[in-house]
């Protein structure tokens, strides 16, 4: 798929929580296409130590108006500047990058989140529900104060929750959630994104129930295109470039 390199406008800054901030961008033209758990690397203008771009997934796309959502969650110097964006401001993407989640072979889904994981999960809900797929989310949190955007995610499919204090929803992690502890799972194909630990277990629970399930990586980046090989991830078939090969990998491919 080719790649691009553009100044986008930033046209939306919506701050969703202290940590969270959605911003919607503006293509300069035509938005090329791209496919859900595909990334873009984002220039942090004026960081003194930000001259890597930071790789950020897709959240949405409005086809029609030409924008991208990108969810953002202010963790260091990077994503600070970033979510101190205003609207006018530029934002230069190089995109979209990395492989995406496949197509299920049978229609029950069920998409599993955690932190700023839940990001790919909302684009590529809307992809499902474009070829006729109605998901189900699970999005988990530590408490109801990082359960973001459910709006958008009930628009798409039903929406189960988790946080870890009980404060809303399932009281625990994803895997406490009665979707995922039966026996005989209603569920074909679990698509996967967040802390690394959250996923491990959402894959054993797959693997354990036959379940095909696809997990989204986002292991630190720098060059987001393959050439510096600080992102590799051990598979079965040895290391894999988790900015080319990935970031979405079959479970099972990964030696987890
Ligand atoms: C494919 C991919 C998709 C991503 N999608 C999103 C997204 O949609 N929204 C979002 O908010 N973030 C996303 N991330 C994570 C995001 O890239 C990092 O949080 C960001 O690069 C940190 O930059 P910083 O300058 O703010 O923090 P830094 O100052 O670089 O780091 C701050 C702290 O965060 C840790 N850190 C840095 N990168 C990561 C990482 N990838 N995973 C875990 N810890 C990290 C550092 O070790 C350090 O402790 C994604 C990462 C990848 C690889
Ligand atoms: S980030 Fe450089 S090779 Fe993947």
């Amino acid at each position: 798929m080719k790649k691009y390199i553009d100044d986008f406008k930033v046209i939306k800054n919506e701050r969703l929580n202290y940590e969270y901030v959605i911003l919607t961008l503006q293509h300069p033209g035509k938005l090329p296409a791209m496919m859900p758990g595909q990334f873009v690397e984002v220039r942090v203008d004026n960081g003194p130590n930000t001259f890597l771009r930071r790789p950020i997934s897709i959240h949405d796309i409005d086809e029609a108006n030409n924008t991208m959502k990108l969810l953002v969650q202010e963790i260091g110097e990077g994503t600070k500047l970033m979510g101190q964006l205003k609207e006018g401001d530029n934002c230069n993407l190089v995109y979209p990058l990395g492989n995406s989640f496949s197509l299920p072979e049978k229609p029950r889904v069920l998409l599993v989140g955690g932190g700023c994981g839940i990001a790919p999960l909302l684009f590529m809900g809307r992809h499902l529900k474009a070829n006729g797929i109605e998901p189900q989310f699970l999005l988990g949190a530590r408490t109801e104060e990082g359960l973001i955007a459910l709006e958008a995610f009930r628009e798409l499919g039903q929406v189960h929750t988790t946080t870890e204090d009980g404060s809303v929803g399932t009281k625990g992690y994803v895997i406490h959630h009665p979707v995922m502890r039966t026996h005989e799972p209603e569920i074909d194909m679990i698509y996967t994104c967040g802390p690394e630990a959250m996923m491990k277990v959402v894959a054993k629970y797959a693997r354990n129930h036959n379940i095909k399930c696809e997990v989204s990586l986002e292991n630190h980046m720098a060059c987001g295109f393959g050439a510096c090989l600080c992102c590799v991830a051990d598979t079965i078939d040895g290391h894999k470039c988790t900015c080319t090969d990935g970031p979405v990998f079959d479970s099972t491919y990964l030696k987890w």
